[in-house]
């Protein structure tokens, strides 16, 4: 189904062709939604920009595209105000049949991508000689929201999760393997590290207070990268403990990310002397410099004006970040087909990816093989994640906080917002709740901002009941299915062919909300900015407050008024549960 901003698109763009010739047929109407409902639904401010080339006065070009203009079955009569400002209002006979349309749509009225593509998001990505902490967070649930966007729309969305699973923080702690469990029991395979959290920790002290281990942690190193067989498999033993701990993470926090995903650094380990000799040899963009093997690029120059290289190799002959991403790029366009690449990390990260993008353009590492096109290179950045103090958020001992901990301090929390909320209720569904509110505040609170600034993180403010909160968006969503509840009405009988009505303005505004919400998705599609989607929720929950303020649904007066309106509840109800939902949040049916 077209949007409504489409619809009206389209219909401006044949006034065009009709007023001002074929030539005008592919302009930008500019057609937003109206900032004040006073001057109707939506304005087209394209009247002020083609004046001057059609060296007409924007006013009569207003008017001339009006007089062409054959809108009369979705709008009421055209308003020219100001300077030459096209008013639009919709009418709710056509809004009507609209969201009737929309409300028995499992898309909820978004159309499906025309061109499905092949899209890698990159996401996650921890590095594994670490448990994970706060500074994962950000780019597991905004890198989630947007493949979970990019799926419902239909694209063929590929995760991956390039997590850091090798170099040298390996060697401390394939050394402690060695001497907690015998160099032997490598070959037994009878290995289990039960408490990854301690192991961690050991290895850590142990290298801090020893030299002589120190010594022999960073030996470790030298032999993993020679390929010696147990260094090997002591290495292959922590991964996967270490990634089964960030599995458990990605299970608690609802995100898609699973075993299959992964496609560490380790996995490029084979392809990057043969990335280097390309570069060097058949490409020619990367030098020999000191030893070590360079790319320089036009256009990067450090703060004294020096050229800024990439460095590939080093002069030891170790490998880096770069060279390890540019062979993930090449893999991912060659061989996954990627026809878009979404990375997702901190800003800091902004001048690594120019360079890695700006290198793939230069010698054609973007250039799809089926499609013959480039694909897309596309840098997702967030801010930092900052305590009450304004500094990023640290335990009172000032070290990273876990992510296991947070989470579960939020469920804890929830716990009691429920317990205040809702005593009466059983225990497992307390439970259920619970975990559900705690994990959903802690997301919604991440996914809210613009991603690109800090923001403060506080565990009173996310699971406020009042607010732009995940725990306000869930009781919308509860209290709407409880007036369904008390309807008697279930998802099969609502939508069997009953049809919207809209008299009361109320209803308007809510059926205009509604119809929204597909506009919005193909926006996030673009500018990969969950707060939109926040937003939108917030504003929908609030639109149906003034809805069922204004407009009884029970007590309706006649049973077509209540059907109707019990239909726009359930549209609210799944649009509200849909875009959660594309946040990564369950909701549930009583709060
Ligand atoms: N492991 C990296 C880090 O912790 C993030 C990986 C991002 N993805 C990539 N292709 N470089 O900073």
């Amino acid at each position: 189904m077209t949007s409504i901003t489409n619809e009206l698109e389209t219909r401006f763009q044949q006034a065009f062709e009709r007023a001002f010739g074929e030539a005008f047929s592919a302009i930008d109407p500019m057609i937003r939604a109206a900032q004040d409902a006073r001057f109707g639904d939506y304005q087209s401010n394209v009247a002020m920009g083609l004046a001057k080339k059609i060296g007409d006065k924007p006013r009569s070009v207003a008017e001339r595209i009006v007089a062409n203009l054959s809108i009369d079955d979705i709008c009421e009569t055209p308003e020219i105000a100001g300077p030459g400002f096209i008013n639009l209002r919709l009418k709710s006979t056509w809004l009507a049949e609209k969201i009737s349309s929309i409300a028995i749509d499992e898309k909820l009225g978004l159309e499906p991508a025309r061109e499905p593509m092949k899209i890698v998001v990159d996401y996650s990505g921890p590095n594994i000689a670490k448990q994970m902490h706060v500074g994962h967070l950000r780019s597991t649930i905004i890198g989630d929201t947007i493949a979970r966007t990019l799926a419902f729309v239909g694209h063929q969305v590929i995760r991956q999760n390039h997590v850091g699973d090798w170099g040298t923080q390996f060697g401390m702690l394939i050394a402690y393997l060695f001497e907690t469990f015998g160099t032997e029991a490598v070959n037994t395979g009878n290995l289990h590290i039960s408490d990854i959290e301690a192991f961690y920790k050991q290895a850590n002290e142990k290298f801090r207070s020893d030299e002589d281990f120190a010594r022999r942690a960073r030996q470790q190193v030298v032999e993993l990268q020679a390929g010696d067989q147990n260094a090997l498999r002591a290495w292959e033993v922590f991964r996967n403990e270490s990634l089964k701990h960030c599995q458990e993470i990605y299970d608690r926090l609802g995100v898609m990310l699973n075993i299959s995903d992964v496609r560490g650094e380790s996995f490029y380990n084979e392809f990057l002397p043969g990335v280097v000799d390309e570069l060097l040899n058949n490409h020619k963009v990367a030098v020999e410099d000191q030893g070590a093997v360079c790319i320089f690029l036009e256009g990067f120059k450090a703060k004294d004006d020096s050229p800024l290289p990439i460095i590939i190799r080093k002069s030891d002959g170790g490998y880096l970040y770069a060279t390890t991403d540019l062979a993930a790029l090449r893999y991912r366009v060659r061989e996954l087909g990627a026809q878009r690449i979404i990375y997702v990390t901190d800003a800091r990260q902004v001048l690594h990816f120019q360079q890695i993008f700006a290198t793939a353009q230069k010698i054609g590492w973007d250039m799809n093989p089926a499609t013959q096109q480039r694909a897309s290179l596309e840098h997702v950045t967030f801010g930092s994640v900052l305590g009450e103090d304004g500094k990023p958020l640290k335990t009172r001992s000032g070290e990273n906080v876990k992510l296991k901990d947070l989470l579960e301090e939020a469920v804890l929390r929830a716990r009691s917002v429920v317990e205040q909320k809702n005593p009466e209720l059983p225990e497992d569904q307390k439970r259920d709740i619970a975990g559900k509110v705690g994990i959903g505040a802690v997301k919604y609170a991440d996914l809210s901002q613009n991603r690109t600034s800090d923001y403060t993180f506080s565990y009173d403010k996310m699971l406020a009941m009042e607010g732009n909160t995940a725990p306000y968006l869930m009781y919308a969503y509860a209290r709407v299915k409880s007036i369904q509840r008390k309807g008697q009405i279930n998802e099969k009988e609502t939508s069997a062919g009953e049809k919207i009505t809209i008299a009361h303005p109320a209803e308007a505004a809510l059926a205009k909300k509604l119809l929204q919400f597909s506009e919005i998705i193909e926006e996030v599609v673009k500018n990969l900015r969950p707060n939109m989607i926040t937003s939108y929720l917030f504003d929908l929950s609030q639109t149906f407050s003034g809805f069922y303020e204004n407009c009884p649904v029970l007590k309706a007066e006649d049973d077509a008024t209540r059907a109707s309106r019990l239909l726009l509840c359930d549209l609210t109800a799944k649009t509200l549960k849909q875009g959660l939902a594309l946040l990564g949040i369950s909701t549930v049916e009583q709060m």
